[in-house]
């Protein structure tokens, strides 16, 4: 079985604040609706840089910037899905 690949999660100090610890838990059940926890791996990063912009998550080389609890699900299935599913 291959490893799963990581989508990383900026735990730095000004993501903190922007609430990434409120989107963890709701980007992880959009991963598992989507099936995608099978091959993905949440992992948390040190600041991933666009600290004015966060959220920030990042998937192979494609960051993701202000990502809140509010907009997630949208910009999941708008944006995000399309990358994660490379994954596949
Ligand atoms: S603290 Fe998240 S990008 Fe710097």
């Amino acid at each position: 079985m291959n490893a799963k690949e990581p989508l990383w999660l900026c735990m730095g100090s000004a993501c903190h604040q922007r609430g990434v610890y409120d989107i963890l838990p709701h980007l992880q059940r959009l991963l598992c609706e989507h099936q995608l926890d099978r091959v993905i791996e949440l992992k948390g990063s040190f600041c991933l840089g666009p600290c004015v912009n966060g959220s920030v998550l990042k998937f192979r080389e494609t960051l993701f910037i202000n990502i809140t609890p509010e907009n997630l699900r949208v910009r999941f299935t708008m944006e995000m899905l399309r990358h994660l599913k490379a994954a596949l």
